[in-house]
């Protein structure tokens, strides 16, 4: 399956409809973890890459430690001015500004950044070697490379229900692009040390319309046809009722910590 970036993240709508289900669900904060772990200390520089529309700094905001200068990066001119405009209203950042750019090819001086996170988005990479290159390339020395991810086992029993609709693999898409060990041995062949940390959340899904939004949202349900949209609502639905109306489903993601 592949996914055309420009065209899914040209706005944060469709990012914003998968939020919604973690919105409804969430037992814990998946970025206030993350925000706990990045290894931010005061007046420090961080470039994130392909950063959405800064919805972690924002839920952020009241952990971050002060005089931040953060360099926001993404193929998605909407998104960096959603984001830059985001980060413009947080007291802990000193200083902001925004990048339409590929991660392929980073406009910053060698060894700039003392912290480099991407959250999510390196399964996106049409070139990965080239952009972790560039990664390793802007950190100062003794930086470090936040790279996050989801687990396979993330979502599993609703990935399941969309390989009965479509022919796809019954894990999260994210996985099948860019498995984990892959990027975790790329990470090690370029940093001294390589950490692994998970995130874990079980959710209790009750509402079909919300995973229905969330597997329509990108493809093949983005472009599913009348007969297929009827078929995975009848899945989902199906699935709930065999469930007393609740299914359970893990919520796991992994951060890959390099330096
Ligand atoms: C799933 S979103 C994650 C957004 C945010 N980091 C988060 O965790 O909420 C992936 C983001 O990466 C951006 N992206 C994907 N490939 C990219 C690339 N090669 N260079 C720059 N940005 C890219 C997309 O435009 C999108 O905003």
């Amino acid at each position: 399956m592949s996914v055309d970036v420009a065209k899914q993240y040209k706005t944060s709508s469709n990012l914003r409809t998968r939020a919604n289900l973690h919105r409804r669900y969430a037992n814990t904060s998946w970025f206030s973890w993350a925000g706990e772990r990045m290894g931010f200390s005061e007046g420090c520089t961080v470039a994130d890459i392909g950063c959405g529309a800064g919805w972690f700094w924002a839920s952020n905001q009241h952990q971050l430690p002060d005089g931040l200068e953060v360099s926001l990066v993404d193929q998605s001119e909407q998104m960096v001015a959603e984001a830059k405009a985001a980060l413009s209203k947080l007291s802990a950042i000193k200083q902001v500004a925004g990048y339409v750019n590929q991660a392929e090819a980073m406009p910053f001086e060698d060894a700039s950044f003392d912290v480099v996170i991407a959250m999510h988005m390196v399964y996106h990479l049409s070139d990965p070697d080239k952009a972790l290159d560039e990664m390793r390339r802007i950190l100062k020395p003794g930086g470090r490379l936040v790279i996050t991810l989801n687990s396979a086992a993330d979502l599993k029993q609703v990935y399941e229900l969309n390989s009965r609709v479509f022919d796809v693999s019954p894990i999260t898409p994210s996985v099948v692009m860019a498995p984990p060990e892959e990027v975790e041995a790329r990470l090690a062949q370029r940093f001294q040390s390589v950490s692994k940390l998970t995130y874990q959340d079980i959710y209790a899904i009750d509402d079909v319309e919300t995973v229905f939004a969330t597997l329509t949202s990108y493809p093949p349900g983005n472009e599913a046809s009348d007969a297929q949209q009827a078929q995975l609502r009848a899945e989902i639905t199906k699935r709930l009722e065999e469930h007393d109306g609740v299914m359970h489903t893990p919520h796991e993601m992994l951060m890959l910590i390099a330096e």
